[in-house]
């Protein structure tokens, strides 16, 4: 089963959407396996966003990500990668289409809701980095044998 690293980022944990975000992909099917509240130190949000190092925005999302606590998780489940990002939306959320995390929930690319894998290697990266072997449960569920 495929994995991947979603963030409630500080603005939607302050407005308080995290068990909104939860439950959709709870009900979508796919399962979570691990999630902590944590605050993103400055070294972490670097490396995290270590691809977007030369875009002049790097300082403000580093700024940004490390304003205020963050929801870390992991999902799996089939095609969780791709699934999770149709299911957030465009990055930016004016763009993004209503009825997705940031078309429902966000109006300025700064602060845009939500964070997403954007491959099985940045998955595989990106969970290594926010999380330890022993945070992660892997449990089976009756249920799974009702989705798939
Ligand atoms: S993506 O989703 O990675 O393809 O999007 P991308 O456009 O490459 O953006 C990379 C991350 O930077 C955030 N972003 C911005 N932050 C601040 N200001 C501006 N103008 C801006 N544009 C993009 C964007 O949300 C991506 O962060 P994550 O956490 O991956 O969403």
């Amino acid at each position: 089963m495929e994995k991947t690293f979603l963030m409630v980022k500080p603005d939607a944990v302050q407005r308080g959407l995290i068990g909104e975000i939860i439950s959709r992909f709870e009900a979508k099917g796919f399962q979570l396996i691990g999630a902590k509240l944590m605050t993103v130190s400055e070294e972490l949000a670097e490396s995290h966003y270590e691809e977007h190092k030369e875009r002049p925005f790097f300082p403000e999302l580093v700024q940004f990500i490390t304003s205020g606590p963050v929801f870390a998780m992991v999902w799996q489940g089939e095609q969780v990668i791709a699934t999770a990002r149709l299911m957030m939306g465009t990055t930016n959320p004016q763009e993004a289409a209503s009825g997705t995390i940031r078309g429902d929930y966000g109006l300025i690319v700064r602060k845009n809701i939500i964070h997403g894998s954007d491959s099985v290697q940045s998955a595989e990266r990106e969970i290594k980095l926010f999380f330890k072997e022993d945070e992660l449960v892997e449990y089976s569920k009756l249920i799974n044998n009702w989705i798939y």
